[in-house]
C-alpha cells in the first residue's frame, strides 16, 4: 500500500537538502581551447566545463564534480545579461587566487546562460 506520508516526508527532505546546497557567486568565463586543465591535463572533457576558485577547489577534490548553474543577474556594467534556463558543467580546472569568480565557466557554458559581453554575472549553482 502506498503511504502518502512517507512520500511527502521524502519530498520535504529532498527540497530542504537542495535548498541548503544552492549557493550564489560570480561567474566569469574563458575561451577555448579548454585544455590543458588542472584536473585532467590534455584530456578533452568537452565544452561544458568550468574552473572553480579556491572556495570550491578543495585541493583538487572538486575535479569531476558537476554543478547546475543559473544566471541570477548582471553586475553593474551589464544590467540584463541573463538568459533563461541553466547549464550543467563539470569541474576540470582551478581558477587560481585572484580569480574574478567562484566559477570560471567555459565560454560555451557561459553563453548558454548569459550574454558573454557581460563578462561577469551573478549565478546560483547547485551540485548535481
Ligand atoms: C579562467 O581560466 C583560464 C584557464 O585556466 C585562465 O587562463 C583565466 O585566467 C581564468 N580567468 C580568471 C578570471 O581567473
Amino acid at each position: 500500500m502506498f503511504d502518502m506520508r512517507i512520500f511527502v516526508l521524502v519530498g520535504i527532505v529532498l527540497c530542504l537538502a537542495s535548498a541548503a546546497q544552492a549557493a550564489q557567486g560570480n561567474a566569469v568565463f574563458y575561451k577555448p581551447p579548454y585544455t590543458p586543465s588542472a584536473c585532467y591535463g590534455n584530456r578533452n572533457d568537452g565544452t561544458m566545463v568550468t574552473g572553480v576558485s579556491d572556495a570550491l577547489w578543495n585541493n583538487g577534490r572538486a575535479c569531476g564534480r558537476r554543478y547546475r548553474v543559473r544566471c541570477i543577474r548582471g553586475t553593474n556594467e551589464a544590467p540584463h545579461p541573463c538568459r533563461s534556463g541553466n547549464v550543467v558543467v563539470k569541474v576540470v580546472d582551478r581558477c587560481k587566487t585572484g580569480c574574478n569568480g567562484v566559477l570560471n565557466l567555459s565560454q560555451d557554458a557561459f553563453a548558454k546562460i548569459a550574454n558573454p559581453d557581460a563578462g561577469n554575472v551573478i549565478v546560483d549553482y547547485t551540485p548535481v
